[in-house]
């Protein structure tokens, strides 16, 4: 009899990513995914450990599932960056959870779950093998949408003083070209048309190819280019440094590549973003978004902020808004600092205090909310491409992606999903826009 999977995925997308990856692995042993947590066998929380309140979130809901296993013998894992930061510690606070595993250990989920179930003991697995998950993860056989994820670089070596990942995701490294190509050929396949890249530096990779030549981030976009049946690529996240002039012509040679960067810059001071270790400066941020400009006019971008870095003043944080007033973004995500244990920032004096936070990341959304509205609505007029993905509300009502990655509302006869197809933009609000169908560009698909 099948026994079932429920994941609950916090975070990133890189732990989207993870997520359906231990979905494959555990496949084999029989395990069907659900997303009705009462009826699960083996429950994983795949979590994040970036801020405060996204490893907090991790014990609440072990909390919840207290009363889930007192009724049924469930499996409980925890993986993720909080598996990784506090390994051990986990199973102390919380003797509920059965597996404990790493963002690079999970291809070991099988042996873990074979091991409890023997032993009725623990298991944890926090290492960073030697070799890499990707040489023993499955192809992956959970449903591709119209719009997929692909790992291709992980982990970083830039220890900005506030983060976590280099210490939970380990070392940078890239995977090689030709499993890249294959896995981006299978999703094809499957029927996704649009493919993001996935890495926490994701523009500093370096992969080999077949004759062990190393290629860089804008090489790898090119040869995905060639593949049919992707229309769209995108990738994420990038650090300023490692934006190379050959990944910047990419943006002006590839029509597969969305004219849309998610560029975080953190912050508009350049004292903080010493403080930070960024390694850039606000000078060179806005030099490098003039270059991405002219390789590509249209380009649109957004970031990461982060305020109250320790020894934020109110001048640095008025560098902040003005490097936001003179780039104009077509959206940003930003957050208080939260500072994180074993971080060089956590032990930085001149903390600041959280109702200056607040204040100050209020002000900070002000602004990017405004921006983000006149950009959506710069776009009324205009026809784009929109790839349809799912259902709206209405009746008829569809709903697919911008090259902006805005949601585009339209009446729909029919089954889009899966198809691009012109649309021209009538209205648009702060977070969605709406528009008629022009005329369809292609075929339907196949899958
Ligand atoms: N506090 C607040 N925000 C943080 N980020 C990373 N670490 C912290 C922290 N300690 C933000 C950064 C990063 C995004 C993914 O999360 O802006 O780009
Ligand atoms: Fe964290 Fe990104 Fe800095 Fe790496 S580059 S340490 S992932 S914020």
């Amino acid at each position: 009899m099948s026994k079932k999977l429920f994941i609950k995925t916090y975070g990133c997308q890189m732990n989207v990513y993870d997520s359906a990856r231990m979905a494959d692995v555990l496949a084999p042993l029989g395990y069907e995914p659900t997303d009705q947590v009462d009826l699960a066998d083996m429950v994983i929380l795949n979590t994040c450990h970036i801020r405060e309140r996204a490893s907090e979130k991790t014990f609440h809901e072990l909390g919840r599932l207290k009363a889930l296993k007192a009724k049924r013998n469930i499996t409980i894992a925890v993986a993720g960056c909080v598996a990784q930061a506090e390994g051990a510690e986990i199973q102390r606070r919380q003797p509920l959870v059965d597996i404990v595993v790493g963002p690079q250990a999970y291809h070991r989920l099988p042996e873990m779950v074979a091991k409890i179930s023997r032993a009725r003991g623990h298991a944890l697995d926090t290492d960073f093998p030697a070799d890499s998950k990707f040489d023993h993860l499955p192809q992956t056989d959970t449903p591709v949408g119209p719009t997929a994820f692909l790992t291709v670089q992980e982990g970083c070596d830039k220890f900005c003083t506030f983060c976590v990942v280099p210490y939970t995701r380990g070392a940078e490294m890239s995977r090689p070209v030709d499993a890249i190509l294959a896995e981006a050929r299978h999703l094809a396949d499957c029927g996704a048309r649009e493919i993001t890249l996935l890495g926490q530096n994701v523009n500093a990779y370096h992969g080999p190819d077949a004759d062990g030549q190393s290629l860089g981030l804008g090489d790898l976009i090119r040869r995905l280019s060639d593949i049919d049946g992707i229309e769209r690529l995108r990738y994420t996240t990038s650090h300023p440094r490692d934006m190379a002039d050959d990944l910047i012509l990419a943006h002006r040679d590839c029509e597969k590549l969305m004219p849309f960067l998610h560029l975080p810059v953190q912050s508009g001071s350049d004292r903080i973003l010493a403080a930070m270790n960024r390694q850039h400066d606000a000078a060179s941020y806005l030099n490098l978004v003039d270059r991405l400009r002219q390789a590509r006019p249209d380009i649109a971008l957004s970031s990461d902020f982060i305020v109250g870095f320790p020894g934020e003043t109110d001048a640095d944080f008025q560098a902040t808004l003005d490097l936001i007033r003179q780039v104009g973004y077509a959206q940003a995500y930003s957050f208080k600092y939260s500072p994180r244990p074993g971080t060089p920032a956590e032990l930085m004096a001149a903390q600041v205090p959280e109702p200056v936070k607040e204040e100050r990341l209020a002000k900070l959304q002000a602004l990017i909310v405004s921006q983000q509205l006149a950009f959506n609505q710069a776009q009324i007029g205009k026809v784009f491409g929109v790839l349809f993905d799912r259902r709206g509300r209405r009746e008829g009502q569809w709903i697919g992606r911008s090259p902006y990655l805005q949601s585009v509302h339209a009446a729909i006869n029919g089954e889009p999903t899966g198809k691009i197809a012109n649309v021209k933009i009538l209205n648009a609000g702060p977070n969605s826009l709406t528009g008629e169908i022009i005329d369809t560009m292609e075929p339907a698909c196949a899958a």
